[in-house]
């Protein structure tokens, strides 16, 4: 008898829904993760849209939702050019191990938390299609590794103003600083923390080896492997430091692009 209550609680989708032995709050994590995730996720989906390019640059300011800057022929696409680079960052995220462990609890709730009665009948794990596609994550994983430059490059740029007029006030061009700078580069280390972070990026390290100690090449591998693995071992930290950094950022920069805040910096806008 005990066997088979203990092998019901290891298995939650043979419970009823939301039932459980549990004593503690268990439904808070998951109930704080479907708000932040929705109020997070549903700004930078707002954000993504909204592209008129007075309200998401200025000076030397880009937010990080539209870098890289597309130039040429994306100028004059007809929807927002944000669209045609977040597809990379979109997925890698969605697809995420820690990302896929919220949102199963938080949207789906299957299960809701460990040994809670799972929403869905029976357990199917991600082996058939639409799940299946989140194998997909270790390609992602290479797109965004093409984006941690690319993120580093817009916030560098942001030590370096051409723009003469701002506001309407003629300000200094050149090489400076300002708190929209620093806010970028915060901004570039934790996304690339995440991705440097990430189960797969771990594996792309220090996978498939059956021999650390063979060679000088396996070794070097092995020495970078325990780094990512403490790397690794904060990716929630990460995953959620670096969303909320790009939703902060991403306000900072139109704030100060429609007038609304001041930026503290050396060319005077
Ligand atoms: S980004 Fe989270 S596991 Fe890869």
């Amino acid at each position: 008898m005990a066997t088979r209550a203990a092998t019901k609680v290891n298995q939650p989708h043979r419970l009823g829904f939301l039932a459980t032995l549990r004593k503690d709050t268990w439904w808070i994590e998951p109930g704080l993760i479907a708000v932040f995730l929705t109020v997070f996720l549903g700004y930078l989906t707002i954000s993504a849209f909204i592209d008129t390019a007075w309200e998401y640059e200025v000076g030397p300011y880009l937010t990080p939702v539209f870098e890289p800057r597309l130039a040429g022929p994306f100028d004059a696409w007809w929807f927002s050019p944000a669209l045609l680079i977040l597809w990379g960052p979109v997925g890698f995220r969605a697809t995420s191990y820690y990302y896929r462990r919220a949102y199963y609890r938080s949207y789906f709730l299957s299960p809701p938390g460990c040994a809670v009665g799972d929403a869905l009948p029976k357990y199917k794990g991600e082996s058939r299609f639409p799940l299946v596609l989140q194998n997909l994550h270790r390609f992602f994983m290479y797109v965004a590794l093409v984006f941690v430059p690319l993120l580093w490059i817009g916030a560098l740029q942001g030590f370096y103003n051409s723009e003469e007029v701002i506001h309407g006030e003629t300000v200094s061009t050149g090489i400076g600083i300002g708190l929209g700078s620093i806010i970028l580069c915060v901004n570039a280390f934790l996304l690339m923390m995440y991705t440097f972070s990430c189960h797969s990026f771990r594996h792309f390290i220090g996978g498939g080896l059956d021999c650390f100690s063979c060679s000088a090449f396996t070794r070097t591998r092995k020495r970078l492997w325990d780094r990512v693995t403490i790397w690794n071992a904060n990716h929630r930290f990460f995953a959620w430091a670096s969303l909320v950094w790009i939703v902060f950022t991403d306000l900072y920069i139109r704030l100060v692009a429609n007038g609304t805040v001041n930026d503290p910096n050396t060319w005077g806008f």
